[in-house]
């Protein structure tokens, strides 16, 4: 099931032999760095089967980014129903995220797979906004936010709740977020 092409990606559903990549991403410890957990190869393959059947049950998830170079699964960049994050995020609410395994960093990939997304989000799912959230430390995230136009909202900041204390310092976020009209606005389309 292809969601989107962008020029160097194909955005899809989740196959068997996403298997490995999907472990490396959840477990990396330089992927991993603000995330509150690590998952073993058992754990990662029942993420990728309730991803893909979420997927093709709902249309929203994180789905698969392959490389048209190579055909291969470099990770996921998607459009999620945030879940039990109220405040600040009501039920119904939309992010956008992203993971990339490291040797694929510094490409343009999720800005790539990120726009393509948001217009998606806007034009075909008629969403009037999508949203993004992270560890203020994780530069790369928010520089990603940034580079689509997405703007901070501090008002909706929050503490995760579903930290545990090892993590303490990865509680706090800040919140990103696009409107459909900024996103049209940013990119020359009439409303
Ligand atoms: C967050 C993450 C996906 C960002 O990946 P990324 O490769 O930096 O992001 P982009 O795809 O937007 O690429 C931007 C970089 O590619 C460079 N680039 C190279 N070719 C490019 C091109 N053709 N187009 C655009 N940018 C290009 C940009 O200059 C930029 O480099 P810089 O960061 O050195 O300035 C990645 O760091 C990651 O997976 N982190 C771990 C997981 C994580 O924290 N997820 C988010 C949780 S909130």
């Amino acid at each position: 099931m292809i969601i989107l092409e962008t020029p160097r990606l194909i955005i899809r559903n989740w196959r068997e032999s996403d298997k490995d990549l999907m472990h490396l991403i959840n477990n990396d410890e330089q992927v991993m760095e603000f995330f509150p957990f690590r998952r073993t190869r058992e754990q990662s393959d029942e993420v990728l089967y309730l991803l893909k059947n979420m997927i093709e049950e709902t249309g929203y998830g994180f789905y698969a980014l392959e490389r048209k170079l190579d055909q291969s699964c470099i990770g996921f960049c998607g459009l999620s129903a945030t879940k039990q994050l109220q405040p600040p995020f009501p039920d119904g609410t939309i992010e956008i995220g992203w993971r990339l395994a490291p040797q694929f960093w510094g490409h343009g990939y999720i800005a790539e797979a990120a726009n393509a997304l948001l217009q998606y989000g806007f034009d075909k799912k008629n969403l009037k906004e999508i949203v993004s959230f992270a560890v203020p430390d994780n530069h790369r995230s928010i520089n990603v936010m940034k580079r689509i136009g997405m703007l901070r909202d501090a008002s909706r900041d929050f503490n995760h709740p579903r930290v545990n204390d090892d993590y303490e310092h990865l509680r706090p976020h800040h919140v990103y977020a696009i409107t459909k009209a900024q996103f049209q606005a940013m990119h020359n389309q009439n409303a």
